[in-house]
C-alpha cells in the first residue's frame, strides 16, 4: 500500500493505492469516477486519463496510440494502464456524462419502473395522464469491468469489492426512489440476473462459475430503499438471461401481440436473443457485446442525449450529423449510421478497412477527410480503424449468438415472421444500416421492428398492471436457455467466419 495525492476540479486528496491494482481501479474504488463514462480498461475511451503532476510513468502502448507527443510530455496517460509507484501526484481529466432526468407532466406519478442495465441505469414514471418522465444514469459500478463477468470477478475477490457494488447499485436506485414517494407495490425493478443479484445483495456464485445456476427466480416482491417499499423483481430465466427479457417479453406480447416464430433481439452490454417458436416454447441465449453500442469505450461515444450525433446523412457536402452536434460525441446508433454510409460507399471494405481505389465520386470526395488511417467529420471527431474494429467485434458477437440460436431452434433465420430490435440502439437506430453492417440477413429491414427499450416498458407496465406480474413468472418458466458461452467447440470454430461486415453465409 502507498500514498498517492488525487487533485479534481482543483481539490486534492491523499489516498492510499494499491499497487497491484491499476491507477484507474484505485481511482475507482475510492470512488472518483461516479458518472464517468469508462471502458474499463478496454483503453478506448479515454475517461481514466489522468496528468502526473510528478512521477509520470514510460507511456503504455495504449498511450502512445491515444495521445499525441504534446499531451505524452505534459503527462496525460490513461490510468487503466499504470499501477501507482510512490511519490505520484495525479491530476483527474475525466468528464462526468451527467444523469438525464425532467419531469415531464405536472399529473402524479402513479406508477415507477427502472432497468438496471450493465452500463446504465434507466427508469421512467408513469404519470396519471399517461405521460412517462425518462431518466438515465451511468452504472456506478462501472469502473470495476465493462461487462457482467468482470464485475463478477471483481466482486468475487473480496467481500470488500461485492458490498463497493451493491452499495453503488442500491444507492443509485435509492437516488432514483427519493424523486417521488410513491405507494407501496407500484415499482418494479428490471435487470440482467447480475445486477439484480447485486442489488438485492444476494450470493453471486452461481452466475459466477460452471456450472452456473439461479439459486433465486425472481417474480416476487422484494422490500427496498431506506423508507421501505415492495417493488416487483421480474422472473429470471437462467443465470444469464434477465428479468429485462422476461419484462420486455411480457411488454412485446401484451403490447404487440406478434405471430410465432418471432425475434426479440435485445442490444446492451450483453446482447440476448429470444425465439419465440410458439406462444408456449421459447429459446434464448446471451452474448457479451461490451459497451460500445451504449457509445462507451469508442473515442468520442457518448450515451445519446442532446447535442449527440444519433445518426448521419449523406449531403452535398459529403457525411453529416442528421441533428444538432454541439457535443462532438457519437451515440452507439450514430456509429452504426455512419459506417452504415460508408459501407455502402465502399468507403469500408467487409473487413472494416478505409478503402481507397475505384471510388465512385461522392466516395472520393469523402475519402478527402481520411488521413492516416482516420476519418474526420470536423471538431474533435474522427473514427479510426479502432472504433471500427470494436464496432465489428459487437457484430460477430452478436450474429455468432443468433445463428446459434437459430440452430438450436431448428430455423433459418428467413423463417422468421418480425424481428423486435430492442436495448441500447433502441429508438434511434436505422435497420437499413444494421442490415448493411450484416447484423441481419439481406432482405430482414422489412420485418423489423425497433422497440425502444422493452426492459423499461416492460417495468413499467409490471409496476402498474399486477394482472400481467402473473404472466411474467408463467414466461420465466417458459423460456429455455441455451448457453453459447460453454460451446468454446462450436465458438472457436465459426467466430472468425463472423467478423466479417455481412450476415454469414
Ligand atoms: S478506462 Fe482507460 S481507456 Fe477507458
Amino acid at each position: 500500500m502507498l500514498k498517492i495525492q488525487v487533485t479534481r476540479q482543483g481539490k486534492s486528496s491523499i489516498i492510499i493505492a494499491d499497487s497491484s491494482k491499476t491507477l484507474a481501479q484505485n481511482l475507482f474504488v475510492q470512488r472518483f469516477f461516479k458518472g464517468i463514462p469508462l471502458c474499463s480498461g478496454i483503453g478506448t475511451c479515454g475517461q481514466c486519463a489522468v496528468r502526473f503532476l510528478t512521477n509520470p510513468p514510460q507511456p503504455s502502448l495504449k498511450d502512445n496510440a491515444y495521445f499525441s507527443h504534446r499531451e505524452l510530455s505534459q503527462g496525460l496517460r490513461l490510468g487503466c494502464t499504470h499501477c501507482p509507484e510512490p511519490g505520484q501526484s495525479v491530476e483527474l481529466l475525466g468528464t462526468e456524462a451527467p444523469g438525464q432526468f425532467s419531469w415531464k407532466s405536472r399529473e402524479v406519478p402513479e406508477y415507477l419502473g427502472i432497468d438496471i442495465g450493465t452500463s446504465s441505469v434507466r427508469w421512467g414514471f408513469l404519470h396519471q395522464d399517461g405521460q412517462i418522465s425518462h431518466g438515465q444514469a451511468i452504472n456506478p459500478q462501472i469502473g470495476a469491468g465493462p461487462d457482467i463477468m468482470s464485475r463478477l470477478s471483481f466482486a468475487r475477490e473480496s467481500t470488500w469489492n461485492y458490498n463497493l457494488l451493491n452499495r453503488l447499485l442500491v444507492e443509485e436506485v435509492q437516488s432514483i426512489l427519493d424523486l417521488y414517494d410513491l405507494p407501496d407495490n407500484r415499482i418494479c425493478i428490471s435487470g440482467n440476473p447480475a445486477m439484480l443479484y447485486f442489488l438485492l445483495g444476494r450470493d453471486i456464485s452461481g452466475l459466477s462459475v460452471s456450472p452456473y445456476f439461479l439459486d433465486y427466480e425472481g417474480g416476487v416482491s422484494e422490500t427496498l430503499g431506506s423508507k421501505p417499499v415492495n417493488v416487483f423483481i421480474p422472473s429470471l430465466c437462467s443465470p444469464f438471461v434477465g428479468g429485462d427479457i422476461s419484462a420486455g417479453l411480457t411488454w412485446i406480447l401484451e403490447k404487440i401481440q406478434p405471430a410465432c416464430p418471432f425475434l426479440l433481439a435485445d442490444f446492451g452490454t450483453n446482447g440476448e436473443l429470444v425465439l419465440a417458436l410458439s406462444p408456449d416454447k421459447y429459446i434464448s441465449t446471451s452474448v457479451a457485446l461490451g459497451p460500445a453500442l451504449e457509445g462507451i469505450g469508442l473515442k468520442s461515444g457518448s450515451l445519446y442525449r442532446e447535442g449527440v450525433a444519433s445518426g448521419f446523412e449523406i449531403s452535398s457536402l459529403g457525411i453529416e450529423p442528421r441533428d444538432s452536434w454541439h457535443t462532438g460525441k457519437v451515440s452507439g446508433s450514430g456509429y452504426i449510421s455512419l459506417l452504415g454510409h460508408l459501407i455502402r460507399l465502399k468507403l469500408v471494405s467487409p473487413s472494416g478497412h478505409f478503402v481507397k481505389e475505384g471510388l465512385s465520386p461522392i466516395a472520393k470526395n469523402i475519402s478527402t477527410n481520411i488521413k492516416e488511417g482516420r476519418l474526420s467529420l470536423g471538431g474533435k471527431f474522427y473514427l479510426d480503424g479502432r472504433d471500427i474494429e470494436e464496432i465489428l467485434k459487437v457484430k460477430a458477437a452478436f450474429t455468432l449468438g443468433l445463428s446459434f440460436l437459430c440452430a438450436q431452434g431448428d430455423i433459418l433465420p428467413d423463417k422468421l415472421k418480425s424481428i423486435y430490435i430492442a436495448g441500447a440502439l433502441g429508438k434511434h437506430s436505422n435497420l437499413i444500416d444494421l442490415e448493411t453492417l450484416g447484423f441481419f440477413p439481406p432482405g430482414s429491414s422489412h420485418k423489423s421492428h425497433v422497440v425502444g427499450n422493452t426492459s423499461l416498458k416492460g417495468a413499467i407496465l409490471l409496476a402498474g398492471d399486477r394482472g400481467k406480474r402473473h404472466c411474467n413468472i408463467a414466461l420465466g418458466r417458459l423460456v429455455e436457455s441455451v448457453n453459447l458461452g460453454s460451446r468454446t467447440d462450436y465458438i472457436s470454430g465459426q467466430f472468425a467466419g463472423h467478423m466479417l461486415f455481412e450476415y454469414p453465409r
